[in-house]
């Protein structure tokens, strides 16, 4: 299995480019099965979870073309004709995201099953608001051996839905089934993620009537049926707000290029109250680049609280504390969004990491300096926080289970030896 080697303690410079978001495109990649004309994305990140809902969206009959740009990869995706509205099992365990077929298939073929996506590494991550936003729409759902099964044979039916909790799969899927709903659905209290305004976009250029996204209320006018579209994706705030840490733990001055600063404004003040300097300029034709920076003095231990957005968000939870690991003073850190997503400290504590965990929130008592070692993390952001944590780490750190970070992190190794990282892949 492949490892990542890193000797730490090199001061990270120059530019690096950050690519399309994962969680954007994952949602506009299903998007396709709403239109039997074809959805052109630009700006995809190469990753295996694109891969993976490549594989998954196939079998329901969509064709996927693939190929290399110098600005991520280029799909095109066309559900002319859906061949199954069944998504089994072994291919929804492997990427919960995959879950959002549900809706679009349930609004187009008037039926779905699709596999219960279970628990995962970092929580139970529950379905009951899209099953619930599906009944409202007029779906009967069952559920049986494992699996939901939701039909509408007359369409589904627009209809006002307030969500307990602003989910973000939720918020998205039920989105996509409303666009071809008879009438107007209201949705409340949804998800307010940049994520889902570059959905809105893309269905609104597909045709659909549909504005709100970015606001808690999300209203939707039914069509009979949406057209093909081009759409680019947006720009990744999580990896953006990653290597921001990574500048921050290892010290140095990088300019993260092509990013969106405006998504990320709860984390810039935030980096900068720690002693991060985080300046945002424009490069080249009108593109935003955040320039980082830390020179000579440590980093300060601040609090931050997970919330949904514009909150700090859970997916840099990991990554932050890797930061305050060796901060000056004492940071806390409160998980609010999921209930077991701490797992990364037990492996930044054999970096030398002093992080007690009491319920939902962990206390990090900053060190000066962490020490290499060999580690692994059980999913995506955490495996990325070892990787922060061992660019500041004296000597060299081995991170095992390489292919949580191939999900997240497009050329992860190849970006951070652009900016002079010791890093490289090992592959046995
Ligand atoms: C999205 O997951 C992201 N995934 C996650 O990123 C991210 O951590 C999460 O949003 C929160 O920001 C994608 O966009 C593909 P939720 P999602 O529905 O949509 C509970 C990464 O590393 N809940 O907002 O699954 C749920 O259990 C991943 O890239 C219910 O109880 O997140 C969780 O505690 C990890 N019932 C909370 O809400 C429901 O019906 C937030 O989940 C739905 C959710």
């Amino acid at each position: 299995m492949d490892r990542i080697e890193i000797d730490g303690g090199t001061r990270l410079s120059g530019e690096l480019k950050i690519s399309g978001a994962k969680n954007a495109a994952l949602p506009l990649m299903v998007a396709t099965l709403l239109s039997d004309k074809p959805l052109e994305l630009s700006h995809v990140p190469h990753l295996a979870d694109i891969a993976t809902l490549g594989e998954i969206l196939a079998q329901h009959g969509v064709e996927v073309t693939r190929s290399e740009t110098g600005d991520g990869d280029a799909l095109t995706l066309s559900a002319a004709r859906i061949t199954s509205t069944l998504a089994p099992y072994d291919l929804v365990r492997k990427m919960r995201a995959s879950f959002l077929v549900s809706g679009p298939l349930l609004a187009r073929e008037g039926q779905c099953t699709v596999s219960l996506p279970g628990g995962c590494a970092i929580g139970a991550r529950a379905v009951d608001f899209h099953l619930k936003g599906f009944e409202r729409l007029g779906a009967e759902i069952d559920l049986a051996d494992g699996y939901v099964t939701a039909k509408a044979p007359n369409g589904l039916q627009g209809a006002e839905y307030e969500m307990p909790f602003a989910s973000v799969g939720a918020t998205q899927n039920l989105m996509m089934a409303a666009t071809l709903a008879k009438g107007e659905t209201v949705l409340r209290n949804v998800a307010r993620e940049p994520e889902i305004v570059d959905l809105e976009k893309c269905l609104v250029a597909m045709g659909a009537k549909i504005e709100g996204a970015g606001t808690s209320v999300i209203r939707i006018e039914g069509k009979s049926a949406l057209s093909g579209a081009s759409h680019r994706v947006l720009p990744d705030r999580i990896e953006t707000g990653t290597y921001a840490m990574a500048v921050g733990a290892a010290g140095g001055e990088v300019t993260l290029i092509g990013t969106d600063a405006l998504n990320l404004e709860m984390v810039i003040p935030l980096l900068q109250r720690a002693g991060v300097q985080m300046e945002v300029i424009q490069v080249g034709d009108g593109i935003e680049a955040i320039k980082v920076s830390r020179n000579g003095e440590r980093h300060m231990g601040v609090d931050v609280t997970t919330e949904p957005y514009p909150g700090f968000p859970t997916d840099l939870q990991a990554q932050f504390m890797a930061l305050m690991a060796t901060c000056q003073g004492t940071s806390h850190i409160t998980e609010k969004i999921f209930e077991n997503r701490f797992m990364h400290v037990p492996e930044l504590g054999r970096l030398g990491a002093n992080i007690k965990v009491d319920g939902q929130t962990a206390t990090v008592q900053g060190v000066d300096r962490l020490k290499g070692a060999p580690v692994m993390a059980t999913d995506l952001r955490a495996s990325s926080s070892l990787i922060v944590a061992a660019l500041g780490a004296e000597g060299t750190t081995e991170v095992n289970r390489v292919y949580h970070l191939d999900r997240g992190f497009e050329h992860i190794v190849t970006k951070l030896q652009g900016v002079g990282a010791k890093v490289r892949r090992l592959t046995n």
